[in-house]
């Protein structure tokens, strides 16, 4: 039994259902700083900063419970538009983080891959994220996507370009490309689709996050802010997944 699976048998055991039930692979959109913060009379940088600090702990919740890939929403190309304040705080405290989670995911085994595009992003920020990758690469625990500029419209239209190039130079033929030569053009191409996607606080939309690699996910929504996000809502999320009725286009055995 692989490492991950051990962890998977434990994590089921603890939450009483069956290790094949387990997903491998989730997603979360980290939602709900800013009305957190809003709700204490806080300006929305203390939100970003109090949600930054669960991110490492649910990153290594999931290793605990033998979770192979883990990809986080954290700042979205729309995201852009928010206030120039607020875009700042939030670049220096993606940056500062990056330096920060690095012994981390090496003691944990975490390979780091980031998800979105490098413009516009500060060069100080891509040395520390060029940085994290490359301490990490070698790391065969989760994979970590870390999703920091990312429009999954844009990385479509990206792996589309890259195709299209590949096509022109006479490495590829247009007839050849199918859905693991696609998959394998864009970011996520290391990394297994997302079994369940989490949405915290509330928000029924998908707002341009992996949407291609969500085609089957499940979804879970919920209310939690994503500052008061704890391993009891993963835990909560893994068993409506476990409860699901995955038929993947096909019928109930039963
Ligand atoms: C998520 O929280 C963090 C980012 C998008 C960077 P929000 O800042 O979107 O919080 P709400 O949705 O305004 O509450
Ligand atoms: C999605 O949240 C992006 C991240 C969580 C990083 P938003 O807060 O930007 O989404 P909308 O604007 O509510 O769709
Ligand atoms: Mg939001």
């Amino acid at each position: 039994m692989s490492d991950f699976e051990q962890k998977r048998q434990a994590a089921a055991e603890k939450l009483g259902i069956s290790a094949d039930k387990m997903p491998k692979s989730i997603a979360i959109i980290m939602d709900g700083n800013g009305r957190w913060a809003e709700q204490r009379d806080e300006p929305r940088f203390i939100g970003h900063r109090e949600g930054a600090k669960v991110v490492i702990r649910i990153v290594l919740d999931c290793v605990k419970m033998g979770i192979e890939a883990l990809s986080l929403y954290s700042f979205s190309m729309q995201n852009w538009k928010r206030p120039q304040m607020e875009v700042d705080f939030l670049m220096q405290l993606f940056t500062r983080y990056l330096v920060e989670i690095r012994p981390t995911l090496m003691e944990n085994n975490v390979q780091l891959i980031h998800l979105g595009r490098r413009e516009p992003l500060s060069d100080e920020l891509l040395e520390e994220l060029d940085k994290s990758m490359e301490m990490t690469r070698a790391n065969d625990g989760m994979k970590l996507g870390l999703a920091l500029n990312y429009g999954s419209r844009e990385e479509i239209i990206d792996a589309a370009k890259k195709l299209a190039a590949d096509c022109v130079e006479g490495k590829l033929k247009p007839d050849d490309i199918d859905e693991e030569k696609f998959s394998k053009a864009l970011c996520t191409a290391d990394m297994i689709d997302p079994e369940l996607l989490i949405r915290t606080s509330a928000e029924m939309r998908i707002s341009n996050f992996l949407l291609w690699q969500i085609s089957y996910t499940e979804f879970y929504i919920t209310d939690t802010l994503w500052p008061d996000f704890k391993l009891e809502d993963v835990e909560k999320a893994i068993i409506s997944y476990a409860n699901r009725d995955r038929r993947l286009g096909g019928v109930n055995k039963n």
